[in-house]
């Protein structure tokens, strides 16, 4: 069984529409240590979709995880043969999506439904790949739940070989629920994700769902093995600029967001050049860097409205600007602990 080589005590979730490799590759810039998740994708748009533009990454987002979804054993194993020869550093498979468009294939949390099939699966993905594979999932969902569940579940996942389960501390409605709901509206139960890894304790379990701050992190690798945060990365990437000397205990002093945007212009100016990336796209992950800092309105407006009116180049440019107008407003608050190199 391929080893767990990489640090994994805290990542940013998979999220679809979110962690695309631009959005990842901003968040290699504020943390070098947390683990990036990519967005689901499904397997059978690998096997007959373009793999270039689903795989593609910059070695910069390293340790990154491919996420796949599906049922069908022929295509997940040759879409965990693609991710490897991708060079992505881990296989995720999704046992916890709960959308309507999931359910009725079968996939996600359905996976949930009949571990000894999803076991199966498990071990036949062992043989195509020698990447170490994990599974993201739920406590269960509406049909199907109990701690007795959960745990039944994840005992097959481990017989098969899953390195890591990472547990998303809630419940999946099934029905005609929104995903959004899907995250809201389930209680979340630390405690499960905790007995689970009581129960389990060779076995590398992760906590997910509703974490927002560095005391509640800190809290939770108490009891588990790591955790892993979605929603808040979305919201505000720059909560993880102190995440590799909190979490990690590495000695750096966190870069300001006007060093990340700097560099992140670079990239995307390359990108650009290089592949002819709709800039809508490129400056999305920029549109959440200032959350919560004054002007931080301003410059997202800077970065969707001028796209019809100036060049790309122009736009970086006077974003480049605007974050160096706004430095003195930019307050960073460095952890007191923090050893300045
Ligand atoms: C916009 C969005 C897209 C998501 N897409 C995925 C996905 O592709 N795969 C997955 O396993 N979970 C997905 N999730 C769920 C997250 O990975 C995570 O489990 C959930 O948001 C709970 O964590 P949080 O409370 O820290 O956000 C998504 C969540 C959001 C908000």
């Amino acid at each position: 069984m391929a080893k767990l080589t990489v640090d994994h005590r805290l990542s940013i979730a998979p999220m679809m529409g979110i962690t695309d490799r631009h959005f990842r590759y901003l968040m290699r810039l504020i943390s070098k240590k947390v683990v990036l998740y990519s967005e689901m994708i499904h397997a059978r748009s690998l096997v007959y979709g373009n793999v270039e533009k689903l795989l593609r990454f910059h070695p910069l987002e390293k340790p990154v995880v491919l996420q796949l979804g599906g049922d069908e054993v022929d295509e997940l194993c040759r879409a965990a043969e693609l991710g490897e020869k991708w060079g992505y550093d881990e296989i995720n498979l999704n046992c916890g999506c709960p959308s309507p468009r999931v359910q009725a294939g079968c996939f996600g949390i359905m996976l949930m439904h009949t571990p000894k099939k999803t076991g199966q699966l498990i071990r036949q993905l062992r043989k195509a790949t020698s990447l170490p594979l994990t599974v993201k999932h739920r406590l269960g969902s509406s049909e199907r739940h109990g701690y007795e569940f959960l745990s039944n579940f994840a005992e097959e996942m481990l017989k098969a070989g899953a390195q890591r389960l990472i547990v998303h501390a809630r419940l999946a409605f099934l029905g005609n629920v929104s995903p959004k709901k899907n995250r809201e509206v389930p209680p979340l139960d630390y405690e499960q994700v905790y007995r689970l890894k009581e129960d389990f304790p060779e076995a590398n379990i992760h906590l997910n769902g509703g974490v927002k701050t560095y005391e509640e992190i800190s809290f939770h690798l108490r009891y588990v093995d790591g955790v892993m945060i979605g929603r808040l990365a979305a919201q505000n990437p720059y909560f993880f600029h102190e995440a590799d000397f909190r979490i990690f205990s590495m000695p750096v002093k966190p870069k300001l967001r006007r060093e990340i945007l700097r560099e992140y212009l670079r990239y995307a100016l390359h990108e650009y050049e290089l592949t002819n990336e709709n800039p809508r796209t490129l400056l999305k992950p920029l549109l959440v860097l200032w959350h919560g800092v004054p002007h931080a309105r301003l410059f997202r407006r800077m970065a969707s409205e001028n796209i019809k009116r100036a060049s790309f180049q122009e736009i970086c440019h006077a974003l480049e600007q605007k974050a160096n107008d706004m430095e003195s407003a930019e307050e960073i608050s460095l952890h007191p602990n923090v050893r300045l190199q």
